[in-house]
């Protein structure tokens, strides 16, 4: 098991980006470290999802820098895009094939060779526990189920860093949890994970949390710190009042 530590796999500075009179991102920083499961946590419009993107090099800032295993995510697109795995928002399946002909689909993107493929879809159907609806057709999944399909895309060329975007939003409870699970299995593994959610209930999952609101971070630590130092009794009573007091 990987302890937390070392040089960040992610890391935004000063993030700034507009779009037209609307600040997206005014200043978020954060960074994540090997072994170490990051949420971003905040409420709709926080700036999360834009963030996401500008660590993943989908889209250009207009102010300070984001880092990638130390790479630049636009400059070094393609060195980046083979050692991260990005689970976006709204996560494309291909809704008339089955969980297999999508995993198939996702392998040939990665450019996979037959035998790896084999064994890590394997190994992903398992863990997943969808190995049992291999052929199943994705619009016939249900909502977690689709969830951890798309996860399963997300991590065939073995990423060691891992981004996904409220993958948890409308998953039932138990999907939910085994969603979670999941995910300290692979930052046990040593992987970087850093997961949006609007749940604020969720940052008790977290190895370290970040409360993003209006394009920056309200406030940062680990979840039980950030609770004995504010006093509050639940995440829910502690972030609904910073937010409050930013205005
Ligand atoms: N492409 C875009 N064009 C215009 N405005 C945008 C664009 N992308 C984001 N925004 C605006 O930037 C702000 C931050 O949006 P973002 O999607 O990053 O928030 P979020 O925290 O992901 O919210 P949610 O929880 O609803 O997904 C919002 O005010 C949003 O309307
Ligand atoms: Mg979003």
């Amino acid at each position: 098991m990987a302890a937390p530590g070392g040089e960040p796999a992610l890391e935004a500075r000063g993030l700034v980006r507009r779009f037209g009179a609307t600040t997206a991102l005014d200043g978020l920083g954060l960074a994540v470290r090997p072994g170490e499961l990051y949420g971003l946590v905040g409420p709709d419009g926080a700036g999360k999802t834009t963030a996401i993107r500008a660590l993943a090099g989908l889209i250009d800032l207009d102010g300070g820098e984001a880092r990638v295993l130390g790479l630049d995510p636009i400059r070094e697109g393609r060195a980046v895009r083979e050692r991260l795995g990005l689970m976006p928002q709204q996560f494309s399946l291909y809704r008339d094939l089955s969980v297999m002909e999508n995993l198939r689909f996702f392998g040939r993107v990665y450019c996979l060779p037959r035998a790896a493929f084999r064994e890590r879809s394997e190994r992903l159907l398992q863990l997943t526990r969808l190995a049992p609806f291999a052929d199943r057709r994705a619009d016939a999944l249900s909502g977690g189920m689709y969830k951890k399909l798309a996860l399963a895309c997300a991590l065939l060329h073995r990423p060691e860093v891992l981004i996904l975007d409220e993958p948890t939003n409308g998953v039932d409870p138990v999907s939910r949890r085994e969603l979670w699970a999941l995910l300290h299995e692979f930052v046990h593994g040593g992987m970087a994970v850093l997961i949006s959610t609007p749940y604020m209930d969720e940052a008790e999952r977290c190895d370290r949390v970040g409360l993003a609101h209006r394009g920056r971070l309200l406030d940062e630590g680990a979840p039980l710190e950030l609770l004995a130092r504010s006093g509050a009794a639940t995440f829910e009573e502690l972030f609904v009042a910073r937010i409050r007091e930013a205005g």
